[in-house]
């Protein structure tokens, strides 16, 4: 998604601003721009590419070391990726330019007003109209004239502001798109991803919706939409800026997964007894009257996120027997959702910037629910609107495909159950106290699938060529299954379809023959002789079966054409084990074919319009 730098000091803007582009690369992007403000005169240079590719335009022969100035990288909805819709836009009279991410909705009728008065057009975005409607507004005072386009705009917005006339300010101003200012000596920073400036400084502001700032050389100041002046709080990143480069591993996401066995203990960490069979999430939000009167559960998400909470219903049904129902955010927000007191909403998300989850958390609220986040990004909007939190702990995830995220939000929903589970006295305390143990011994089960990856790699390679696959599982693992096709069709644009496998003989078994592989989940488990039942229905249709099953399963030799062993850990665990492998698998085939793992095509990491 989209991504906003703006920059003021006394080193050359532009490589400052190029430099923090790169590290919001991994958000999704198609084109990329910067302008600077240099005596009086604005210079901006955009185009359609990556930024390697656009090195020369904005770094090399950019033409000016100008201390001021903003960039932006644009992941395209409103007219297709070219120079020309490439961000920052400028007004007709060239004083002023704007970085914006987000969509203004009600763009058509201001920019039918600007034409009507005279001003000029050169891109088919909605984030233009700005440029002409702040300098529509420009009497000698920027903020003010900022101030009044804004309260004339409908939507989400984040933006960075430079005007010819002001040398010694950038202004910024945000409602439902993340941004942050960065605090240095001399030196100032706008950013909408606090990895644009770790490089540079810790110390940072989170703006909040209807917030506006001016950011000089020697400080910042924050504004309400009324133009009253706020004491914000300055804080800390505890980011580590090494957790955001690549560790020696070859893309992102490889080492995101072989990062994972950390990641389930940092999820863990410090929030478990083993002896008394306690779990603690300090941060839950939620009394004990709150979880008594809880009568459903309701959770939603997007992709990875929705996917990890499809494993949460299994999980919180058998463990808390509360009815849970999971869906999609972008579906909730807009079927009047039957949520009221007595509803538990859990949105998950790894950003906690997207749109969709945010309006649908929103949409909970206005109804009465209580709403609690699974949520990665500290201080993200999301972590701003609920009730109370479970952070995942997941740190940093750069590539586009979520990988840590979702292990850390299984392990999470694990304890979250656990919890809910105890407190309603459904579980005993012996049970919670294997349950923990079972989870902590998980990290090292992982790490012996990470030690012997070329047997995934060598699947990978025979089946790389194949145009469609179909992946199987069933119960807790049915979301795995969905999680795998995610995956290998996000990365290696292979179209791969998810089923229930018991749900395949009702319309996807027409598709099977020879060219079609077909993963299954077949693991240890309740439904494990159903799954056999499955395997052999694909069988008999001449598919060939991959079956994903558990460490001395020998069963299975006889069914399957390859395997793929696991180690044994219970079923309600075995999703947070069970996806490694079909995570790797997806690595491998796409790097294999040479595509861009860390961005695939037309993908962002976080989706902040709808
Ligand atoms: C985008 C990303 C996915 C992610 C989804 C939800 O589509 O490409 O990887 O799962 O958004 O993101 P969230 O930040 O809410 O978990």
């Amino acid at each position: 998604m989209c991504g906003i730098i703006g920059y003021i000091g006394n080193k050359p803007a532009n490589e400052i601003i190029f430099e923090g582009l790169t590290r919001l690369e991994y958000r999704g992007y198609d084109s990329a721009g910067i302008a600077v403000l240099d005596d009086g005169k604005i210079h901006v240079k955009k185009d359609i590419g990556k930024l390697h590719q656009l090195k020369d335009l904005l770094l090399t022969n950019f033409g000016s070391t100008s201390s001021q100035g903003i960039g932006h990288t644009r992941w395209a909805t409103h007219g297709r990726p070219s120079g020309f819709n490439a961000h920052p836009h400028g007004d007709s009279r060239g004083t002023l330019m704007v970085a914006h991410n987000g969509i203004i909705e009600n763009y058509m009728k201001l920019k039918n007003r600007l034409v009507q008065a005279g001003f000029i057009f050169s891109s088919q975005t909605d984030s233009e109209v700005l440029a002409h409607l702040i300098a529509y507004h420009y009497h000698n005072n920027l903020e003010e004239a900022v101030l009044a386009a804004l309260k004339e705009v409908e939507g989400a917005y984040a933006i960075a502001v430079i005007h010819r006339n002001h040398p010694d300010r950038l202004v910024c101003a945000r409602k439902e798109s993340p941004l942050i200012l960065g605090l240095s000596k001399d030196e100032n920073f706008i950013a909408s991803d606090v990895t644009a400036i770790l490089q540079h400084t810790r110390n940072v502001i989170y703006l909040d919706n209807y917030e506006m700032a001016t950011v000089k050389r020697e400080g910042v100041e924050v504004y309400d939409f009324s133009g009253s002046r706020i004491e914000k709080k300055i804080k800390q990143v505890d980011w580590n800026p090494i957790a955001a480069e690549k560790g020696g591993f070859p893309h992102f996401m490889l080492k995101e997964i072989f990062e994972q066995p950390q990641v389930i203990r940092n999820t863990i960490g410090g929030r478990t007894s083993e002896e008394e069979g306690k779990i603690y999430l300090t941060e839950l939000g939620l009394s004990g009257p709150d979880i008594f009167k809880t009568q459903r559960i309701v959770i939603i998400g997007c992709g990875t996120a929705f996917y990890a909470g499809c494993v949460g219903k299994y999980l919180i049904e058998k463990l808390v027997r509360i009815p849970v129902e999971c869906d999609l955010a972008s579906e909730f927000r807009y079927r009047d959702p039957l949520v009221d007191s007595n509803t538990l909403v859990v949105a998950i998300s790894q950003s906690g910037e997207t749109a969709d989850t945010l309006a649908a958390v929103r949409e909970a609220r206005k109804k009465g629910a209580k709403v609690l986040g699974v949520v990665n990004a500290k201080e993200s909007s999301l972590t701003r609107d609920v009730d109370g939190l479970v952070y995942i702990h997941a740190g940093p995830e750069i590539g586009v495909a979520s990988t840590k995220a979702y292990i850390a939000m299984l392990t999470a929903l694990t304890l979250l159950a656990l919890l809910l589970g105890k407190i309603r006295g459904v579980l005993t305390p012996e049970f919670v106290t294997d349950q923990i143990r079972e989870l902590k011994r998980l990290p090292q089960e992982i790490e012996k699938i990470l030690a012997e990856p070329d047997q995934i790699k060598a699947l990978a390679k025979k089946f790389m060529n194949a145009k469609n696959f179909l992946f199987l599982g069933r119960g807790i693992n049915f979301p795995t299954a969905m999680e795998g096709a995610l995956k290998l069709k996000e990365i290696s644009y292979i179209h791969a379809e998810a089923y229930a496998a018991g749900e395949m003989k009702h319309g996807p078994i027409a598709l099977i023959d020879k060219d079609m592989p077909v993963f299954v989940v077949a693991t240890n488990s309740a439904t494990y002789e159903k799954l056999i039942s499955n395997i052999q229905e694909v069988n008999a249709r001449s598919g060939t079966v991959i079956a994903l099953c558990s460490e001395g399963d020998k069963e299975i030799y006889d069914h399957a054409h390859q395997m793929i062993t696991v180690p044994n850990v219970s079923e309600i665990l075995s999703p947070i084990i069970n996806v490694i492998p079909l995570q790797l698998y997806a690595y491998y085939v796409a790097d294999l074919k040479g595509l861009n793992v860390d961005q695939p095509r037309n993908l962002a990491k976080s989706v902040t319009v709808e």
